[in-house]
């Protein structure tokens, strides 16, 4: 449990953030495809080691979440990835699961599955330096969607996986995605994020995971992307702070933000109005992955002389953020 609560401590120093470079290698392959690189492993490491060696990401980044081929790749130079962070202060994690597959006679729904030889897998993880780790679970709204059955399988899932985390003295960070994908209503997806982390919250407590020592992934509460309407920062701020007011009880380890296809601007003001709504009974901060790759990214183009001008970019994107993450983005 000491351990749990050292890495807490770790990742949640105040005005600092997470990045996510834990993309599934066909998500990676999305990225490079419209720069022109091929999805190789060399040039996956080479994506990685834009963003894990940015000179004075220190400053603004408390940890990253990896994929099980970064673990075990090295930067140019030969240190391992998971060093070339933990040496800069910067907590390694890890993903763990095995994606979302259909949920069977539940159309458009999604179970996410990787509990199979879980604890050995975690075991090596922590030898390699990974000290959280995290697991995604899809909930889409729509149509009669999401059941309750969908809700509770990934809730269990999330506990199960929570668990055996602990056990291995890794902090699960348990993500229920609710998707920006859809035509609803801000008011219908804070009824749906309110439920999904209440079940989340009451499967947890019931499996006796320790909530001290889990940090709850969470997407901001926003209208669906096809709903045709906005929203600003304010009123997605109230939505969000009144959902997880609600839903997280104080004491959970932390709580952080996927951006969820929000554009890097809107990630960093709907964080910073959410910021103003505090103090709230746990750390708060982002854990982005795109809202932090771009435009870095683009910028990069997979050529080394372009290194310097997209680091530049992405420590501004962190910069951005972790003012935010304070309320003291301007
Ligand atoms: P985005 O910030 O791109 O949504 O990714 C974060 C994440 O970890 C989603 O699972």
């Amino acid at each position: 449990m000491q351990r749990l609560s050292q890495t807490i401590s770790d990742l949640f120093p105040t005005g600092k953030g997470l990045l996510a470079a834990d993309e599934s290698t066909g998500s990676v392959g999305k990225r490079l495809t419209p720069i022109k690189v091929e999805s190789t492993p060399e040039n996956r490491r080479r994506f990685r080691e834009l963003f894990l060696s940015a000179p004075g990401a220190e400053q603004y980044m408390s940890g990253v979440i990896l994929v099980d081929e970064t673990l075990r790749q090295s930067s140019s130079d030969g240190v391992p990835f998971a060093k070339v962070l933990a040496d800069r202060g910067i907590v390694p994690g890890i993903k763990v699961d095995g994606g979302s597959k259909p949920l069977p006679g539940f159309p458009d729904e999604e179970v996410t599955e990787g509990l199979d030889g879980l604890a050995a897998r975690l075991q090596e993880y922590a030898s390699l330096g990974a000290r959280f780790a995290k697991w995604r679970a899809v909930i889409r709204i729509g149509k009669g969607i999401p059941t309750s059955v969908c809700i509770e399988t990934n809730a269990l899932q999330l506990a199960l996986y929570a668990g055996r985390c602990q056990e291995a003295g890794i902090v699960p960070m348990v993500e229920p995605e609710v998707l920006l994908d859809g035509a609803h209503t801000i008011a219908d997806a804070e009824r749906v994020t309110t439920d999904v982390l209440k079940t989340l919250i009451a499967t947890l407590e019931t499996h006796r995971v320790d909530l001290a020592g889990t940090i709850v992934k969470t997407s901001m509460v926003v209208p669906g992307k096809e709903s045709g309407t906005l929203a600003t920062p304010e009123q997605i701020a109230e939505a969000t702070t009144r959902c997880l007011r609600s839903a997280i009880p104080k004491g959970v380890g932390g709580v952080v933000f996927l951006s969820g296809g929000q554009t890097s601007e809107q990630a960093t003001l709907n964080l910073n109005a959410i910021a103003k709504l505090g103090p709230f009974e746990w750390p708060l901060t982002f854990c982005y992955a795109r809202a932090l790759q771009y435009p870095a990214t683009d910028l990069w183009a997979g050529k080394d002389e372009n290194l310097a001008t997209a680091r530049a970019a992405f420590i501004e994107r962190l910069k951005a953020n972790a003012a935010a993450s304070t309320g003291n983005f301007s």
